[in-house]
């Protein structure tokens, strides 16, 4: 018998989408069972609905074979069923047992009690958690052990990941991979969203895959064949990459990075002496472990945060200069939740009155420009008057990366473009990058997905511990060689 069984599930949104459709879906004691589809297909809807924050609008859910109504995520708790969401739910100015306790909520323990058996879980899923640091201070991957930590102080026997790997590097999907395995070992029931299906076929036993709202296929892990087979059922047809563009960097710098140091929020420095250049019509990678100074090197280039000294000049450009910026954090940086897709889609670029940007309060020009970022990368979305909370989170992805690379401007700075997007949408955005850097326009690509550096960069930097460790030129990439260089110098991987 399955722990939970949703049975006939359709979920329907006030203004009419909808976003499951009679769906049938279980989790089993000891599987981890992958849920696949393309942007928008009703994923994270169906799994919010089975861990209680959503209610169906029809269909019944099944807990050992018990009918249950979920009326929150803390009722779902009790019957054993937690979510790690993908934007985590932690308080960043909070330490990490301070976090834990708040996450107890009726249960009981005191904080010494509270350690040893933070100690104990930790051990058995070959964590390494440091207590008393802010939240703030870790990387991705910490941030999710916590999570995974929290909700098994509240006895959780099935687990739900949405896109848990989406912002993390190679060693640490390894690392989280290990702990699912042990979760399962222990008899956990989880549930593994991904766009990426090689990890679907790594890890996973049972593979379900959504379109448009249904499900489309159910399948063992043993009865797939290829990663095509999947990506063909997900999107109905196959994706050809397009073959390396000419490579065309000029050897002109239109941005100087020199010795540039800058702190993060609680004023702990993340970037101790960065420098470098970007020149006209280049990729410049940048690889290392998330948390070693990217997003605050990132935010002092695009303006968003003041170094505490050094310079980021622009070249040739007149000073009220912004670069397009893409962040990671989508959801703080990214667009304002509560707004319409329109404007969203021009946000940052109105109030510049410099060549080739918008002027508040030209609609017609507003509404031109929005249809265009919509269209550009096929952003779903009910309307352009609907808020951006309404799209699903890979299609509030495309239309912040649609937006920044329309925006006219010679600097691009994108950092994790292609996270949370499907395998198509992703193969869209790394031949807009190039098509742009073709055009002369600057890019600095921040990504923890070193495959998509090494096949985009014209020179990848290797950032560990706020500092730049080494340059690489397109003749010296070797995967083996950067990942060495993102360990050293006290890149940390905890
Ligand atoms: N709060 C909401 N109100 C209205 N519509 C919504 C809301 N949340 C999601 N939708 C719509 O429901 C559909 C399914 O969204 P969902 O977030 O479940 O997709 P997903 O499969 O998780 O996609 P992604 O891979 O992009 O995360 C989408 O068409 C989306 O626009
Ligand atoms: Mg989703």
């Amino acid at each position: 018998m399955p722990i939970i069984e949703l049975r006939k599930i359709t979920k329907v949104y006030p203004g009419g989408i909808v976003a499951n459709r009679n769906v049938d879906f279980d989790v089993k004691e000891g599987e981890i069972h992958a849920l696949l589809g393309e942007n928008g297909a009703g994923k994270t809807t169906l799994m919010k609905i089975m861990s209680g924050g959503l209610k169906p609008t029809s269909g019944e859910i099944y807990v050992n074979g018990e009918r249950v109504n979920f009326g929150s995520p803390a009722d779902a708790l009790k019957y054993g069923i937690g979510m790690v969401h993908q934007h985590f739910a932690l308080i960043p100015s909070m330490t990490v047992l301070e976090n834990l306790r708040l996450g107890l909520f009726d249960r009981k323990l005191s904080k010494d009690q509270l350690i040893v058996e933070v100690g104990e879980l930790s051990k058995r899923l070959g964590f390494d958690l440091r207590l008393d640091v802010p939240v703030d201070a870790l990387s991705a991957g910490e941030r999710q052990r916590i999570e995974i930590i929290r909700l098994l102080l509240r006895k959780v026997r099935v687990l739900i990941f949405d896109e848990p790997t989406s912002l993390l590097c190679g060693p640490e999907i390894d690392r989280f991979f290990q702990a699912l395995k042990q979760l399962k070992s222990e008899g956990h029931g989880i549930v593994f969203i991904t766009h990426k299906i090689r990890e679907a076929l790594e890890v996973s036993d049972r593979i379900t895959v959504m379109r448009e709202g249904r499900v489309i296929a159910k399948l063992k892990r043993s009865e797939v064949m290829d990663e095509e087979q999947l990506v063909e059922l997900m999107i109905g047809e196959r994706i050809v990459p397009l073959p390396d563009r000419p490579r065309t960097p000029s050897d002109k710098p239109i941005l100087i990075v020199k010795d540039l140091v800058v702190s993060d929020d609680l004023g702990v420095e993340k970037v101790k002496g960065v420098s470098f250049d970007l020149r006209a019509g280049e990729v410049l990678g940048i690889a290392g472990v998330e948390g070693n100074g990217q997003r605050e090197l990132a935010e002092a280039i695009a303006g968003l945060r003041s170094p505490k000294s050094g310079e980021v000049v622009f070249i040739g450009e007149n000073s009220g200069f912004r670069p397009s910026y893409v962040p990671a954090d989508r959801v703080e940086l990214g667009v304002a939740m509560s707004l319409s897709v329109m404007v969203n889609s021009i946000i940052r670029s109105i109030d510049e009155n410099s060549k080739g940007r918008i002027k508040a309060l030209d609609f017609a020009k507003i509404g031109e420009f929005a249809q265009k970022v919509v269209s550009f990368l096929g952003v779903k979305a009910p309307s352009l008057g609907a808020p951006v909370k309404y799209l699903s989170g890979g299609n509030i992805q495309k239309l912040i990366v649609g937006r920044e690379i329309l925006k006219s401007t010679k600097v691009l700075i994108a950092e994790q473009p292609t996270a949370g997007l499907d395998a198509r949408s992703a193969e869209m955005v790394r031949n807009a990058l190039s098509e742009l850097a073709s055009k002369g326009v600057g890019i600095i690509l921040i990504s923890s997905d070193l495959d998509e550096i090494l096949k985009l960069s014209d020179r990848i930097a290797v950032i560990s511990g706020g500092r730049i460790v080494k340059i690489f030129e397109r003749a010296e990439f070797d995967p083996k060689l950067i990942g060495i260089h993102m360990l050293a110098a006290g890149g940390y991987m905890a």
